[in-house]
């Protein structure tokens, strides 16, 4: 095995520990104030919020943050309530408007937050000093056009929270591809069981027998960040050593083979050449069109990438496309979570796609797919929770495999206090 671990800084890991932090309700409210509350969470996409007015609003655990495009041009964040009596302020997801108007009462706020109607304001007491019961405000921020707020006190810079990959992923210029998909599975198991399903590839052999045809598991790149954040790079465009080589190009590899214009027979008995020569063959293509691969690597054009954000979010990209996954904790049952997965391509889209929301049930009826992979992670999640609320189990055990599953749960424990 020729796994290479990157270990930015020193760091924690964390091999075993008991299952409570996925099973006791008693966690939730603690785990929200010390890890949802202490970090930056991503809560939608930039392209949502193109012109003063826009605004969208993102629901996590028993929150809900209210993002707009003020009229200054800048992005806002607030809590959405109602200064008067509390009331869930905005009931949409996503829209364009000038003001935001309570239904109860019709107090008025802009799209910078400011309170600017009071209906019957004279019936109020003299007291009521309306230039403070604007919408309260949470700091906001993008990277790489995603959003994020952070609903502590003094964050730090969302720069400084991302670290290193920022760097590291900046030749993708993800702010210039479009959503073409935006999708939400409702799961029944705990947030941070999805987590640990995107930080391992120990299951894929299993799991995903697929991706012995397309992609060396084998062979990864492994890189552990400070707070918590983690990548690994795994080859693509080549297929698994720890299985027969194929004399010819699986299926995956010939439709790869055939995408870039190179015939999937000239390679017979030459499988291991072909992420080679779909690098090479990108990388001309790139020169003939503006040189757009210029700034990737040769591993960055053919391979597999992903990197967790902790808590609660996974990348996974290529040179054209991204998967934002997030997984949004439930406010009481920690046994609940909603998975989003938003797709986005480089390629030009004329409508925003409407949010697909489904149950974990119509994907393992075939009713709803989230790409075969994710369903087959999908339909495995539930008998996890399941499992896990056993009187029959009780410490998880992680493996070298499972280094930035380790990781991740070393940097909750930190902020845990556990
Ligand atoms: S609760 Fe919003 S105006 Fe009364
Ligand atoms: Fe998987």
């Amino acid at each position: 095995m020729t796994r290479e671990i990157i270990e930015h800084g020193s760091q924690q890991r964390s091999r075993s520990f008991a299952k409570t932090r996925y099973t006791a309700a008693d966690l939730v409210q603690t785990e929200w104030e010390r890890v949802f509350r202490t970090t930056w969470l991503l809560a939608g996409l930039e392209q949502d919020l193109r012109t003063p007015g826009d605004f969208f609003v993102f629901a996590i655990g028993s929150e809900e943050i209210l993002v707009t495009r003020a009229t200054d041009g800048g992005l806002r964040a607030f809590y959405n309530v109602c200064q008067h009596r509390g009331l869930r302020l905005v009931p949409d997801e996503r829209g364009h408007t000038r003001h935001f108007r309570c239904p109860y009462h019709a107090w008025t706020y802009d799209s910078d937050g400011t309170l600017r109607a009071v209906p019957h304001r004279d019936a109020f007491s003299a007291e009521l000093d309306t230039s403070t019961r604007g919408l309260r405000r949470v700091a906001v921020d993008t990277w790489d056009g995603m959003v994020f707020v952070h609903l502590g006190n003094d964050p730090e810079p969302l720069s400084q929270f991302l670290g290193p990959l920022v760097t590291q992923l900046a030749p993708y210029r993800f702010a210039e591809m479009n959503l073409v998909a935006d999708q939400t599975c409702r799961l029944n198991c705990n947030w941070k069981a999805v987590i640990d399903n995107f930080g391992e590839l120990y299951h894929v052999d299993f799991l995903h027998p697929q991706h012995r045809s397309m992609v060396d598991c084998e062979n990864d790149t492994v890189h552990l960040f400070a707070n918590g954040h983690t990548g690994v790079h795994v080859p693509g465009a080549t297929v698994s050593p720890r299985f027969p080589l194929p004399k010819k190009p699986t299926p995956i590899l010939a439709a790869q083979l055939a995408e870039v214009g190179l015939a999937p027979e000239t390679f017979i008995d030459r499988v291991p050449e072909i992420r080679g020569a779909i690098a090479a063959r990108k990388r001309a293509l790139g020169q003939a069109d503006g040189n757009r691969y210029a700034a990737f690597t040769d591993d960055q054009l053919t391979d597999a990438w992903q990197y967790n954000l902790f808590p609660n979010i996974v990348l996974s990209f290529g040179v054209d496309y991204i998967w934002i996954m997030r997984a949004r904790p439930h406010a009481e049952d920690p046994g609940r979570t909603d998975f989003d997965k938003l797709t986005l391509a480089r390629q030009p889209m004329a409508t925003r796609p409407v949010r697909d929301e489904f149950d974990y049930a119509a994907v393992i009826r075939g009713d709803k797919s989230m790409t075969i992979t994710i369903d087959q992670d999908v339909s495995l999640l539930k008998d996890v929770q399941r499992g896990m609320q056993s009187a029959g189990f009780d410490t998880v055990w992680l493996s070298e495999e499972e280094a930035r599953v380790q990781h991740f749960h070393a940097e909750w424990e930190r902020r845990m206090g556990s």
